[in-house]
């Protein structure tokens, strides 16, 4: 079976990673790209993802979408990197591939989105793997795309793992009340926390095998994991050394299998007003939350069978379109 498929990205090296993921494998129908700011200001996570589909020869068109968070940095001191950027270790700014030849698409990511899904069959799962501005935006624009989307699996969140700040995750940190606005939306959500990829590390050897492969996408994700490996190293070593997660491709890979993370259902919400915790997914594990009053409405992956995903990396990038 084939899932439809729109990706939301903030491309970056994982979001590649993951872009080309869903390009290849036969069980996903990428329809489309959106981007929105978040490891870089958006211009250049568009140009990034159109470097990517050209690359890989993939014909998907790539939108771009909202520039900043809608109000995180409205309040003084609240988000301090943004809009003001510096490239980071894990990503760099603009992928190491050949400038995009094509060109983006001549409407906003929002405007698609909404299109999309009111035009759709109800068919299309939505997979956001970057800060959540573009979404939130086409549910308070056209809250009537919600009974067309089957499914959102998102990148982000953390329960015991967290990357941002001692409390949250890179891609709700940045939007937090974009977040809160996905998470509460009433439709079904898998959310694939840093704690499910933090379990699904690439090794230099899954770098050499992929070398190995030697497949256009198989090159491009050994070079990019390497560069992960060696950033993760140097400022957020893994505990077994010498890894790094590929967060945004064990999104894809759950849709293909779901197997590949294990979940638990539960309430989950996001702080927003929190001096220490601003932007934290707070899952309610044991639900204890209002006394277990709280309903479930978000399927949790907590834990990740990483051999597994590594397989079915390998597996998915050894195609060629
Ligand atoms: C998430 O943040 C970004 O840096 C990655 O692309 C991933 O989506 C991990 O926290
Ligand atoms: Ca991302």
């Amino acid at each position: 079976m084939t899932t439809k498929v729109i990706m939301d990205v903030d491309t970056g090296t994982d979001d590649a990673i993951a872009i080309m993921a869903s390009v290849l494998s036969p069980e996903i129908d990428l329809i489309g790209i959106t981007t929105v700011n978040g490891n870089c200001p958006v211009e250049i996570c568009t140009e990034n993802s159109l470097r990517v589909v050209d690359y890989i020869k993939a014909n998907v068109p790539v939108y771009e979408g909202c520039a900043l968070p809608l109000s995180a940095t409205l309040t003084p001191g609240r988000k301090p990197n943004i809009p003001s950027y510096e490239p980071n270790k894990i990503h760099g700014a603009y992928l190491d591939l050949p400038e995009a030849k094509s060109s983006k698409g001549n409407i906003n990511a929002v405007e698609y989105l909404i299109h999309s899904y009111l035009e759709s069959d109800g068919d299309i799962s939505l997979v956001p793997v970057g800060p959540l501005t573009n979404v939130a935006l086409a549910i308070r624009q056209a809250p009537e795309i919600l009974d067309k989307i089957p499914e959102i699996v998102i990148m982000g969140g953390g329960h015991h793992v967290n990357n941002c700040t001692s409390s949250a995750e890179f891609n709700i940190w940045v939007d937090p009340e974009a977040a809160r606005i996905v998470m509460n939306c009433g439709r079904p959500i898998r959310l694939v926390t840093l704690d499910a990829t933090h379990e699904a590390l690439f090794t230099m050897n899954t770098c050499e095998k992929l070398r190995d492969i030697g497949t256009p996408a198989s090159i491009c994700a050994a070079s990019f994991a390497e560069h992960r490996i060696n950033a993760y190293d140097q400022i957020q070593p893994m505990e077994s050394g010498a890894s790094a997660p590929i967060h945004d491709a064990l999104a894809v890979c759950s849709i293909i299998n779901p197997d590949v993370v294990s979940t638990v259902f539960a309430h989950v919400d996001v702080e927003t007003i929190g001096e220490l915790t601003d932007g934290r997914t707070v899952v309610d594990i044991d639900r204890s939350g209002d006394r277990g009053r709280k309903p479930p409405n978000v399927h949790v992956a907590l834990h990740a069978d990483g051999d597994l995903f590594v397989d079915m990396m390998l597996d998915i990038l050894s195609n060629k379109l």
